[in-house]
């Protein structure tokens, strides 16, 4: 089964622009690109900072560019979003009973959680005892089966001090409740605007860069999160019973072979 991953969007009012790029015409060319290559996935899924300053006016020019994607997607908020002007703004996307913005996918391949790591005020992110009680319950309620987990913050520090500073902070109760439990297969995050992967706690991970402006691979800055203008991407991923399989798509790279160069290269 194959879906797709799409993250830190950050979308601004109608004709606005983001540290000098178009979030709108990076967004839409990413659906174009998705919608010509990948009409076959499953759904599309945004980990969150879909909107760079929570304002209404930026979820409607998200809810304007979603009415051109050909699959089906669902959303999720990171730190830069504002849960009462997301829910507001799209009344669709269910929420748990405690109003966060959290919901349970069950497709073939498995049970896909989507957190809410959103802590109003704060660059971090926070996962409560009360999200916490939902993930148990559904993670209950999936038995054996395969489970994805997707989330805006990583829970864990990537060794880039200025991301650091800002992740899921005070993991104890999602420690508490993924621990010991054998069937989560992966964890996909947003919020670090790069590629990274590893493993945490015996999960596997991976994050992905933003559609507009990434940061770069400083391992030196404390403060202020430094941005560059490395190529966006979004991700395919394939959910199978035995592997999981994430490749990454830097759909706008068109890095031309020279005129006169091979097209391609033998393979011994
Ligand atoms: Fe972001």
């Amino acid at each position: 089964m194959k879906i797709i991953q799409v993250t830190d969007i950050h979308m601004v009012p109608s004709g606005r622009n983001l540290l000098g790029l178009s979030p709108r015409a990076r967004l839409e060319a990413c659906f174009a690109d998705i919608n010509r290559n990948h009409g076959d996935a499953a759904c599309c899924l945004l980990t969150g900072d879909l909107a760079d300053r929570g304002e209404p006016a930026a979820y409607d020019e998200l809810r304007d560019l979603l009415g051109g994607l050909e699959l089906p997607w669902r959303l999720l908020i990171g730190n830069h979003d504002d849960r009462v002007n997301f829910t507001k703004a799209f009344p669709g996307e269910p929420l748990d009973s405690n109003g966060f913005v959290q919901q349970t996918l069950d497709l073939e391949a498995g049970r896909l959680l989507l957190l809410d790591t959103n802590e109003p005020g704060s660059g971090a992110g926070s996962y409560c005892a009360e999200r916490a009680a939902w993930l148990e319950a559904e993670l209950e309620r999936a038995e054996e089966r395969p489970v994805y987990l997707f989330m805006h913050h990583p829970p864990f520090d990537i060794n880039i001090p200025s991301l650091d500073r800002i992740k899921l902070l005070e993991i104890g109760e999602l420690a508490r409740v993924l621990d010991g439990r054998r069937n989560i297969r992966h964890l996909f995050f947003g919020h670090v605007h790069r590629p990274v992967s590893g493993s945490w706690r015996g999960i596997p991970f991976s994050a992905l860069r933003s559609t507009v402006h990434q940061v770069p691979l400083d391992f030196a800055t404390k403060r202020k999160v430094p941005y560059s203008y490395e190529p966006p991407a979004y991700a395919v991923i394939f959910l199978e019973p035995e592997q999981t399989l994430v490749h990454f798509h830097d759909y706008l790279d068109q890095s031309p072979v020279p005129d006169g160069m091979p097209r391609s290269v033998a393979a011994t």
